[in-house]
């Protein structure tokens, strides 16, 4: 079925035509914890403005739909899942794994109406996570590094709520220069600010990365000691990057960030912390700490910045050296979302041919 015959029940904020929201479209995005997904209980949740049920079938299979009854329009999320079936509160029509619509109550022996199936999204499980794509992604997943390896304990935190927009979250999680300021005695010295955070940006494998650069740490890590730490960070898609902090000569904390787009102003920030030390850090240390920092601190700053989408246009910001990955980041962003605008436009473009043919 083609997009223009779902119906066109958008309610998100998100200008869907702009670069920045087009550059999201064929990514992968963490929308919620697998685990929070139960068998018999639909899940309702946004994607980038875009209403969505997760469900899980019986047999364990997890699908991502859009939350809308072909019929009349009843929210999907609101019914039950009976033998591998999600059943539409409304009147009842039983949808398969597929999307389609395989019994219709009031009438058990018609055929079923050909528009009586629902729009699917693609969907898979991995590192704990639910992720969904609206398009058409070109790879797997953003990897998640040392996820498999033993030596490396690993811990959840968040979902942090920020009334921002989810690529100025992640900007902000790449962003060193601003520790001495929004995190001072934590991540940074406001009497003493990094005066070397300089670094080169590589384009690799579709995923931007910084040469080392070191900062002063007074609260490096839950331990709450201070060090001179080793930074890299790694972006991986528009929402998700991570930073390999160098806390000893064989010491590493990673600091995995997916950012999901709910809607143009609203984000969840996921962290996942590995680290190949510090194995007896009490658990509430962890989350103490990355509260205070992302919870509190990023957000209370993120949330105020103007305009709310990050700009695309290098012009209207200023920028300096420690900027470098901002600056990567925004190219590479609006190169993706011109990308996509130009594919659709071709593809509108072959479509209207069709149909003048056929005509
Ligand atoms: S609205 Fe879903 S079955 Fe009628
Ligand atoms: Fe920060």
């Amino acid at each position: 079925m083609s997009m223009e015959a779902f119906a066109n029940v958008y309610e998100g904020q998100w200008d869907r035509s702009s670069i920045d929201y087009l550059a999201l479209i064929d990514q992968w995005h963490v929308v919620e914890r697998s685990e929070t997904v139960l068998a018999d209980q639909p899940v309702p949740l946004k994607l980038l403005g875009e209403k969505i049920v997760l469900w899980r079938s019986t047999c364990g299979e997890i699908q991502a739909w859009q939350d809308l009854c072909a019929h009349r329009g009843a929210p999907l999320s609101l019914g039950k899942v009976t033998n591998c079936k999600l059943v539409c509160p409304y009147h009842g029509w039983q949808f398969d794994v597929n999307g389609r619509c395989v019994h219709v109550p009031a009438h058990p022996d018609h055929v079923l109406p050909s528009k009586s199936a629902v729009r699917c999204f693609r969907v898979v499980e991995k590192y704990g996570f639910v992720w969904v794509s609206l398009g058409e992604p070109e790879s797997d997943v953003p990897r998640l590094p040392h996820w498999s390896c033993d030596s490396y304990r690993k811990v959840n935190a968040g979902p942090y709520q920020f009334n921002a927009n989810a690529m100025r979250c992640l900007d902000n999680f790449m962003d060193a220069s601003h520790f001495p300021h929004v995190h001072d005695g934590i991540n940074g010295r406001a009497d003493q600010p990094d005066t070397q955070i300089q670094y080169e940006v590589c384009e690799e494998n579709n995923e931007l990365r910084t040469t080392e650069f070191r900062v002063v740490q007074p609260f490096a890590d839950a331990r709450g000691v201070l060090l001179e730490v080793g930074y890299h960070y790694y972006c991986l898609s528009p929402t998700v990057a991570y930073s390999d902090k160098q806390t000893g000569e064989n010491e590493h904390w990673y600091t995995w960030c997916a950012t999901t787009p709910v809607d143009e102003g609203q984000t969840l920030v996921w962290l996942v912390m590995s680290f190949n030390y510090g194995h007896d850090i009490p658990i509430e240390k962890i989350h103490s700490r990355q509260a205070i920092v992302f919870g509190e601190q990023d957000r209370w700053i993120v949330e105020a910045q103007r305009p709310k989408r990050i700009p695309l246009d290098l012009s209207d910001e200023a920028h300096v050296v420690s900027d470098r990955m901002g600056i990567a980041y925004r190219r590479w962003i609006r190169r993706l979302g011109e990308k996509k605008k130009a594919d659709l436009a071709l593809a509108k473009v072959a479509a209207n041919r069709i149909i003048n043919f056929r005509g």
